[in-house]
């Protein structure tokens, strides 16, 4: 008896890592930056994220997904020839972008005739593709020359695509295409684009874009995503923050374990106009763009690293992040330190996971930072309690290494590791991945799985 319970535990904890999300964007505009900030799904770590998103694919004039790069197709080929490395990664597209300041999604939702239309050729694009889902990336229904109408209509869009997905995976006998969205922070926003309780059913997951909540555009200093109000908020920006967002998200009856909090890898900048430099500290403008990123207002994490070098760091004690100054520039970011409490609060609530907005600001080469490579994804991975991932012993050119030539002419397939029994390696092509069981557990031929090592044999 209480072996079973010792394995139905140990069967429990794997099901509510493995349950937990961790979805990151990766951006098709990123390798166009300069150096070694240029990116393509070749700099993506197949083991980090459980899903990676594709920003941005697009809709044209008849309502069709199409590309929006000269080599978006070659990238989603490498994108998703990640799954031959990791085979439980998800990949999805995002559809969405605008056109003269107007989202494509207005015209097609309009009428039940042009949703037919996307709906169709979204499947067969994903399924070209070798994508496992598509993600909604509409800011926002009803807003920014949306009619007051697209609250309904993005309800009948999501749910249209539910039921096709459901019906196309059960004619052709494959895993159902999975279904999210990119959904607005701000409850004022999220009153007037949604009827959550009627899309949330519809959706595998809801990425909460819990971030620009203070930028350049206002007056005076304040953080791009703290985790609650300050004292210096005006009556109007109390709600600016993730406490009052995911807790609006939830009081409309979105289940926790659908929505994800959004994890920044960049921070929002200011150029200071007066003496105080701290938060609400007078501002005019954006400080200077990054060499990098080169958007106004805007830094990446390994920019905000080179930055710090230099300027003074301060924690945000009400708001649980942190930001730095240095002469006239001001900028307010996330670092490992908040990304924890950030977890913390997401695990209290009970959400489904996180999602990062980007792979590509993350210092994903390790370059910049002086630490691995994607300190702050890494770091938010292990803080939701993620086993550890395989490490990449690449094919040795000269010296001989036992662990890294483990696989030479070893078919594709998981295999015991006789020096140690709490991990296992995983040959594919030749190439030798080890990956190490949750702890406690040991690693059992039999089932090819990891479980309790006191039993006579393991349980399937
Ligand atoms: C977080 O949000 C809840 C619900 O709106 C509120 O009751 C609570 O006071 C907030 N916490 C902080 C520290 O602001």
């Amino acid at each position: 008896m209480a072996r079973l319970l010792a394995a139905a535990c140990a069967l429990l904890t794997l099901h509510i890592a493995s349950s937990s999300k961790l979805v990151c964007h990766m951006t098709n505009w990123a390798q166009y930056r300069p150096g070694s900030a240029a990116f393509t799904p070749e700099n993506i770590d197949p083991f980090l994220c459980t899903h990676v998103i594709y920003a941005l694919a697009t809709i044209n004039d008849f309502n069709q997904v199409v590309t929006v790069e000269w080599n978006d197709q070659q990238m989603y080929s490498s994108l998703n020839s990640l799954k031959n490395i990791n085979p439980a990664l998800k990949t999805l597209l995002s559809v969405g972008g605008s056109v003269k300041g107007i989202s494509p999604f207005i015209a097609m939702v309009a009428k039940p005739e042009s949703r037919a239309v996307f709906i169709k050729s979204a499947i067969s694009f994903l399924r070209n593709h070798n994508f496992d889902g598509l993600n909604l990336a509409w800011e926002y229904p009803g807003h920014n020359g949306s009619p007051m109408q697209d609250r309904e209509r993005f309800t009948l869009l999501v749910s249209e695509l539910s039921q096709a997905f459901i019906d196309e995976a059960t004619e052709i006998k494959k895993a159902q295409l999975l279904l999210s969205a990119n959904v607005a922070p701000l409850p004022s926003t999220v009153d007037k684009a949604y009827e959550v309780n009627k899309i949330t059913p519809h959706l595998d997951f809801l990425n909460v874009l819990t971030y620009d909540f203070h930028g350049s555009w206002e007056p005076v200093t304040g953080h791009n995503s703290p985790l609650y109000r300050s004292a210096v908020d005006t009556v109007s920006q109390m709600q600016y923050n993730i406490n009052s967002s995911i807790s609006h998200w939830l009081s409309l009856g979105a289940a926790a374990d659908k929505i994800l909090l959004g994890f920044p890898t960049f921070g929002r900048t200011f150029e200071l106009s007066g003496s105080a430099n701290g938060l609400g500290a007078l501002a005019n403008g954006p400080a200077a763009a990054g060499p990098y990123t080169r958007t106004e207002g805007l830094w990446g994490f390994y920019e905000v690293c080179d930055f710090t070098n230099s300027a003074t760091v301060s924690w945000i004690n009400e708001q649980a992040v942190p930001y730095a100054t240095y002469g006239k520039a001001w900028v307010g970011y996330d670092d490992q330190r908040s990304f924890s409490s950030k977890v913390q609060w997401m695990t209290a609530n009970n959400l489904g996971g996180a999602h990062v907005w980007t792979l590509d600001m993350d210092d994903f080469r390790g370059s910049f930072c002086s630490d691995e490579a994607y300190p702050l994804i890494n770091h938010l991975r292990m803080s939701m309690g993620f086993a550890p991932k395989p490490t990449t012993t690449p094919r040795p050119t000269t010296t001989k290494d036992p662990i890294a030539e483990f696989c030479y002419g070893r078919p594709d397939g998981l295999y015991e590791n006789p020096a140690d029994k709490t991990s296992y390696f995983q040959c594919y092509l030749g190439n030798t991945y080890l990956h190490h069981c949750q702890p406690g557990l040991i690693y059992w031929d039999s089932c090819k799985c990891c479980d309790w090592p006191a039993k006579a044999s393991p349980i399937k």
